[in-house]
């Protein structure tokens, strides 16, 4: 087994752990994807896959771990930008379950190694039981999956070392967001014709820059609220709650706090229950539509006694917020919250004195069902 990655690409050089060079690394990641994909703003991509993408009448994200959580961003994306529905599947269910799966099905494939064993799994079905056309995208240009699906492209975010999942899932969800624009245009959409991807992507990119550039600030929150608690709840809705589920796992896998994420609504029918005092409740607010109704629900949180930390759009704060992340277009703030969320598992678990890189009990690439 080979890995053909420059020298340079898996030296920490001056990095204590990976993980902090791999979140480091994304807005440059996003920079490779740009040139990558995108001429100024026209997408290239395989016209045969563009071909085959845009007459799908349903879309079907397969992922597990960090990857599935990149596919409920890429649902939004997909059904909002290219118009087409899509469902997001855990592999582990997926390949076991007895799908209606229609006739215009078009499967996606999100895994950054390429090889974990539950979506090959689903694959095997694609390719021998339902003769879909499908589309791997990873991290690992000839990994299995990349090799088993019709259509390959990959991610461009050099190798990635630490276990927990960082510049893959940001890079992730700029494809999905650069091929659902692709879809968009070819459908003559009028959303994906007006959407200047390269300069949506540009700007994610210098959000997600000041972000790193503010890891101090960050590694405070951390320390203060997250050194010896139990647990944590990240909240949020739309497309806040599909980070909240993704900040929260990074909490989980390294830290070992036993975090969760929740659709902010939900919390009053049954979670709200497991909030006593300090309890660290993390809300995440970039999305207007929505901003009011989380703050509400956070307010409850705090009504009974939770310590509430706020990860907020600039143009949605307010006086009282714990961070502040710079405005990009809505549909795109998961790449910039998302980072706050690895930084600040990054902290605690450095305060707790774990592993960053190693976490107990896991593996990078899981090649068993
Ligand atoms: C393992 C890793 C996770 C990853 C998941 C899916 O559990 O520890 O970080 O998200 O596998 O991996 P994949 O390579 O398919 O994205």
């Amino acid at each position: 087994f080979e890995v053909d990655v420059d020298a340079a690409d898996i030296n920490k050089g001056a990095y204590p752990y990976y993980m902090l060079k791999e979140i480091d690394e994304q807005p440059a990641v996003i920079h490779r994807i740009q040139s990558a994909y995108l001429n100024k703003n026209e997408v290239q991509l395989n016209s045969n896959l563009m071909d085959k993408l845009t007459n799908a009448s349903r879309i079907y994200i397969v992922g597990a771990g960090t990857s599935y959580h990149a596919g409920l961003v890429g649902k939004h994306l997909f059904e909002k930008i290219a118009q087409i529905p899509t469902e997001v599947v855990v592999s582990s269910e997926f390949a076991y379950d007895d799908p209606l799966i229609e006739q215009d099905a078009f499967f996606i494939f999100l895994s950054q190694s390429g090889e974990t064993a539950d979506s090959r799994q689903v694959l095997v079905r694609v390719n021998d039981e339902w003769k879909k056309p499908s589309l791997t995208i990873t991290n690992v240009a000839n990994s299995t999956l990349a090799r088993e699906a019709e259509f390959s492209v990959t991610l461009e975010a050099g190798p990635e070392i630490a276990v927990a999942s960082t510049k893959a899932y940001t890079a992730q969800i700029a494809l999905e967001a650069i091929i659902a624009t692709a879809i968009g245009r070819t459908k003559n959409f009028e959303m994906a014709q007006n959407l200047d991807i390269d300069l949506e992507l540009s700007k994610v990119a210098n959000a997600m820059q000041a972000v790193v550039d503010e890891k101090g600030r960050i590694e405070q929150v951390a320390v203060d609220n997250l050194s010896d608690t139990r647990n944590a709840f990240y909240i949020g809705r739309g497309l806040d709650y599909f980070v909240a589920l993704e900040a929260s796992l990074k909490l989980k896998e390294i830290s070992y706090i036993q975090a969760e994420g929740f659709a902010s609504g939900e919390l009053k029918h049954g979670t709200i229950a497991l909030i006593e005092k300090g309890t660290p409740v993390l809300g995440i607010i970039t999305q207007p539509q929505t901003a009011d109704n989380t703050r509400s629900n956070l307010q409850e949180t705090k009504a009974r006694g939770a310590n509430v930390i706020t990860i907020v759009s600039e143009s949605l704060a307010q006086t009282e917020d714990t961070l502040i992340i710079p405005d990009v277009n809505p549909d795109f703030a998961p790449l910039v919250s998302v980072v706050v969320g690895q930084l600040m598992a990054y902290y605690a678990t450095l305060q707790r004195g774990y592993n960053v890189d190693q976490p107990r009990n896991l593996a990078k690439s899981v090649t068993v069902e």
